[in-house]
């Protein structure tokens, strides 16, 4: 199948299904999403995300929401998987983008997801312990 030589809307639809697809056959990260996203809202899940990346990538504003919020309210989340989020969403990018596009879109989930990291786990006076995602580079 050719790439997606930019991104695009139809792009980004087809990057969001193909990722959760494989998020939810993931060992580590499928049971915490399957935990808090009932069967039948899987639909709702993916058209909140191509909002997400839509306004993300294109600015396009589509999205509207409080992902901070929201990820303190997923059970069992832990820090390290959002170093294996990463990596998950990376190669997935890299493996439906022409490689600047790709890219683009994972550098785009780095900042994002660190700042989630940060937002979710870090507590102000606690020591300075270092970030899983900048620990990884
Ligand atoms: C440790 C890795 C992560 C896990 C386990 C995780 C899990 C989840 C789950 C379970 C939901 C659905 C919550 C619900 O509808 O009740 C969700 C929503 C969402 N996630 Fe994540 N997430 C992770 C990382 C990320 C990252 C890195 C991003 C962005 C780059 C992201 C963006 C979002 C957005 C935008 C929503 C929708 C929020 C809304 O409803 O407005 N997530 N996530």
């Amino acid at each position: 199948m050719p790439k997606f030589p930019a991104i695009d809307e139809a792009g980004i639809a087809v990057l969001v299904d193909t990722f959760y697809q494989r998020i939810r056959a993931d060992a580590v990260l499928g049971p915490v999403f399957e935990n808090k996203i009932a069967a039948d809202k899987w639909p709702t899940h993916l058209a909140t995300m191509k909002r997400f990346w839509s306004s993300v990538m294109l600015t396009t504003g589509a999205y509207s929401g409080n992902p901070v919020g929201v990820h303190r309210s997923v059970p069992n989340l832990e820090r390290p998987m959002f170093a294996h989020w990463l990596a998950l969403f990376a190669s997935t990018a890299e493996d439906l983008f022409a490689p600047e596009p790709a890219a683009d879109l994972a550098a785009k989930a780095k900042r994002i997801a660190f700042s989630l990291e940060l937002a979710v786990f870090h507590r102000l006076g606690a020591p300075p312990d270092g970030l899983a995602l900048q620990q990884a580079g």
